[in-house]
């Protein structure tokens, strides 16, 4: 299968990588011509083990988002907050039959970019694989786990069998969801929790059981929300979800928090923002969720970092 990877950073190298190792014809796109100057520069795409104790390269061509080429199947691996702008560019390269695979985190850029494209088929992923980027182009494969996809617009389409064979048959564990807003909703109300307050106490995922209540409270809310918002099977049990992922992940530092430290710009928009708006849409009363969200903007502000 071809295809065209826009975001070249830790998952879309991830991706671009195991995709080529399994003679896949993969393009990366990339921002501009100084920035394909630097990848012709490299050895091309690099991906490791957790360990760096084995590392791969493979020679994977680069194009401008300009290129002509038609796309066929783009895999969209940029921020939330880039998602809108980074598909402005490639719109014109898209086909009435082209498939849009998108990787962002949290909530609200999916659904901007499926009003974007209203007649192409876009399919959302959840993911809770980790990587990072040990320097430009060469991503390391910190964390396995798994990826589920579905439409945006269900019922329109049957599943993608050949897309989802492909991918597990590249080492990307990958289901299919005939409710993909069930996971991402799920995900999006977890990372509110972990995420912000790993950012507001400054701590690793595991220290947060020392904030019992404010995290009882935050999923009382939550999962409020989530009802009003016709997610109820994603509300269920969130508390006991929360708490599963803060023991499992206990030694590891959240990707808000990384951001923070890395004094990269964070999604909070399309985390605790997106749940802030929603709450208000849905005039469902969550002053401990507005509070948090006010909180970590605080953060962000202390750390000279976008509060948006
Ligand atoms: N990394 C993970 O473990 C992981 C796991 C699950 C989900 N996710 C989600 O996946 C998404 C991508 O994450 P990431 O960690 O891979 O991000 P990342 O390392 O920051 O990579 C994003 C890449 O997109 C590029 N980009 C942005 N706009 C572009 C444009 N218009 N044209 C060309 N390139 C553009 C950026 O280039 P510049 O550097 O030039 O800006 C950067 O190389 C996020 O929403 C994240 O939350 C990540």
């Amino acid at each position: 299968m071809s295809w065209h990877i826009l975001g070249a950073g830790s998952l879309g190298c991830l991706w671009a990588a195991r995709l080529t190792a399994q003679q896949h014809a993969v393009h990366l796109l990339l921002r501009n011509t100084q920035a394909l100057h630097r990848y012709t520069a490299s050895r091309g795409v690099g991906l490791s083990d957790a360990q760096c104790m084995h590392s791969h390269y493979y020679p994977i061509p680069a194009q401008l988002t300009d290129d002509p080429q038609p796309i066929a199947h783009l895999l969209l691996a940029c921020k939330a907050y880039d998602a809108e702008a980074a598909i402005a560019q490639v719109k014109q390269r898209l086909r009435h039959n082209s498939i849009v695979i998108l990787l962002q985190n949290g909530l609200g850029s999916q659904q901007a970019i499926q009003s974007l494209l209203p007649n192409i088929r876009c399919i959302a992923a959840s993911s809770t694989e980790g990587a990072y980027l040990a320097e430009p182009f060469h991503s390391v494969f910190a964390g396995s786990g798994h990826s589920w996809l579905g439409d945006l617009q269900p019922l329109t389409h049957a599943a993608p069998t050949r897309l989802l064979e492909a991918y597990n048959a590249a080492a990307i564990p990958c289901s299919w969801s005939p409710d993909i807003s069930e996971h991402l909703w799920r995900k999006l109300a977890i990372n509110c929790v972990i995420n912000s307050l790993t950012v507001i106490h400054n701590c690793l995922n595991g220290e947060l059981i020392r904030h019992p209540t404010q995290i009882n409270s935050l999923c009382d809310e939550l999962q409020l929300l989530l009802c009003s918002a016709g997610q109820s099977a994603a509300a269920q049990d969130l508390q006991q979800q929360v708490w599963t992922v803060i023991n499992k992940t206990a030694a590891n530092s959240s990707s808000m928090r990384q951001d923070v430290l890395n004094r990269r710009r964070t999604e909070i928009s399309y985390i605790s923002g997106f749940a802030c708006a929603q709450s208000l849409a849905l005039e469902c009363y969550t002053p401990v969720l507005h509070a948090l969200h006010a909180q970590l903007q605080d953060t962000l502000r202390v750390h000279g970092l976008p509060t948006a």
